[in-house]
């Protein structure tokens, strides 16, 4: 009889461990980070031609730090204009996709420590000799992307000559068409577009004042903090330094 309840008693103990039961603590894995980006800004976040693959410095950045807080990173690409309302609504838990810090932003929305140094430049087709600094860019057609910085220079310096775009891809097939004269765009992405494009444009003069990238989050989310530490973490690693490199090489930061 003994033998019986001993048996019925692991058996129950068997089932009851199968099932999980008494534990609140059923192994769910890492939890998902819900990444949100726009992915026509290399090389932060785009795609090789054909590829659905997302690439970029801040990719690499994002999947660091979801690696440091133990959580699966899920990354949504969507309009560049919709990324600050979905981290407001929830829909994401942060966005990267070289946000810069404004103060404008971050009355709406939380913003990481800068990790990374920035500023915009204006392109021009080669052999446009009008324009040098951004005061001949007056009354003159200038593309950018739809709610950017670069969209908010371009508005004061052209007044209402501006051109927004969905994408960057549309931004620059724009010069090359010569519906417009110029580009207002982040300097490392332009330097990309040239280059890897083999576009037909050039950097005209400086560049405008630095503006440094940031982390969306929602407002006072307890995520920003972590964020913050995950990032430092990178730096003091030496892990940042070697993602700066993969995708800038040796340039000055
Ligand atoms: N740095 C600029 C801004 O914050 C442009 C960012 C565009 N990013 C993108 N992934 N398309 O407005």
């Amino acid at each position: 009889m003994k033998k019986y309840v001993l048996l019925l008693l692991s058996i129950l103990m068997m089932l009851c461990f199968a099932a999980g039961c008494g534990g609140e603590k059923k192994d769910e894995g890492p939890k998902v980070l819900k990444v949100g980006t726009e992915a026509t800004f290399p090389p932060f976040e785009f795609r090789e031609k054909g590829s659905k693959e997302l690439h970029g410095f801040d990719i690499d950045l994002i999947n660091a730090i979801g690696k440091k807080l133990d959580m699966k990173v899920e990354i949504l690409d969507m309009d560049f204009e919709a990324l600050l309302p979905s981290v407001k609504r929830g829909n994401v838990n942060l966005v990267i996709a070289g946000v810069t810090i404004t103060p404008e932003r971050q009355k709406v929305v939380d913003m990481s420590d800068p990790y990374f140094q920035s500023g915009l430049s204006i392109v021009v087709n080669k052999g446009n000799t009008a324009i040098h600094k951004p005061e001949d860019l007056k009354g003159r057609a200038v593309a950018v992307q739809i709610e950017t910085t670069g969209e908010e220079k371009a508005k004061k310096l052209t007044g209402d000559k501006v051109k927004s775009f969905k994408t960057n891809e549309e931004v620059f097939q724009a010069l090359k068409e010569k519906t417009v004269e110029a580009v207002i765009i982040d300097k490392p992405v332009a330097r990309y577009y040239i280059k890897k494009l083999a576009l037909d444009a050039v950097i005209a003069g400086d560049s405008f004042e630095p503006e440094a990238y940031g982390i969306v989050t929602r407002r006072h989310a307890e995520l920003t903090p972590r964020i913050n530490k995950a990032l430092a973490e990178l730096k003091q690693s030496g892990e940042y330094d070697k993602i700066y490199e993969k995708w800038f090489g040796k340039e000055t930061k």
